[in-house]
């Protein structure tokens, strides 16, 4: 009971409680950095945030933000928008630059069509069980976009593997912070974030619950909505794929 209740509440619980900000492990954030690199320098651009979460695009792309058109930002879920709202404004972001609302992106997008530049779908699809409305979903981002625009959807790989993300989480984290917060991560945070994060995801990936991929599947995926495919890689300790499309003219 309890365990269904967790999975149920899985993002809610996570997002209302900043959990998920807190146990994000530093590879996942990485994934979020390589996306940006990948799509490059778009300056005056308009994007989506398709299944935006707390807003981690917000977190390590406000530069990307600030030289952009507008961004529209959209979840299923109030929670993880609140945060990701309260984000945007902590870093001192214009207001005029970003819309926030909630959708569910297996519903056409309340965005004119043709209207997206850059549209950003960074491990969200995937939690979309049936493959119909999985498919749905990304037709909808595709009527957005203009023809010529960019996608890049990140979702699970087959090998998907808490303890790697864990691994090389810390080899980032030895780099970068102190001996203590090194010490804090490798001992209690990255704990908790496998025992309550990955390992759900884990079993919900090997239950088929959530998807997880093979680079060709996703390539074609993608393709079938109508993109050319322009980049693949291993992100997120090879646990996820990244697959940049441009929507073919
Ligand atoms: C793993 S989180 C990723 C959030 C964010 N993109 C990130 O990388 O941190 C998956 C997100 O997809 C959202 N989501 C799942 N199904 C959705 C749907 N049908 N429409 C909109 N958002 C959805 C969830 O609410 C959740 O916030």
């Amino acid at each position: 009971m309890i365990k269904r209740l967790w999975l149920k509440y899985y993002w809610l619980f996570g997002y209302q409680s900043r959990l998920y900000d807190w146990l994000t492990p530093e590879s996942y954030r990485e994934s979020m950095t390589r996306t940006l690199e990948c799509i490059g320098e778009e300056p005056g651009a308009v994007w989506l945030d398709a299944g935006c979460g707390s807003g981690i695009l917000i977190d390590v792309g406000a530069e990307k933000i600030a030289s952009s058109k507008m961004i529209f930002a959209t979840d299923i879920l109030d929670s993880g928008i609140r945060i990701a709202r309260r984000k945007f404004f902590e870093k001192g972001l214009v207001e005029e630059k970003i819309l926030f609302f909630r959708s569910d992106l297996t519903s056409p997008l309340p965005i004119k069509n043709e209207s997206i530049d850059i549209a950003v779908a960074h491990f969200s699809l995937y939690t979309i069980g049936d493959k119909e409305e999985r498919h749905r979903a990304l037709n909808n981002i595709c009527s957005v976009l203009r023809q010529g625009g960019l996608c890049a959807v990140v979702n699970p790989s087959e090998e998907y593997d808490g303890r790697q993300i864990i691994r090389e989480s810390l080899q980032t984290s030895l780099g970068v912070d102190s001996k203590w917060k090194h010490w804090f991560k490798k001992f209690v945070l990255y704990r908790i974030t496998y025992s309550l994060g990955l390992k759900n995801i884990e079993r919900r990936l090997k239950e088929g619950l959530w998807k997880s991929y093979s680079t060709q599947e996703l390539c074609n995926e993608m393709q079938s909505a109508g993109f050319s495919i322009i980049h693949t890689e291993k992100v997120y300790a090879s646990s996820g794929i990244l697959v940049l499309g441009r929507l073919s003219e």
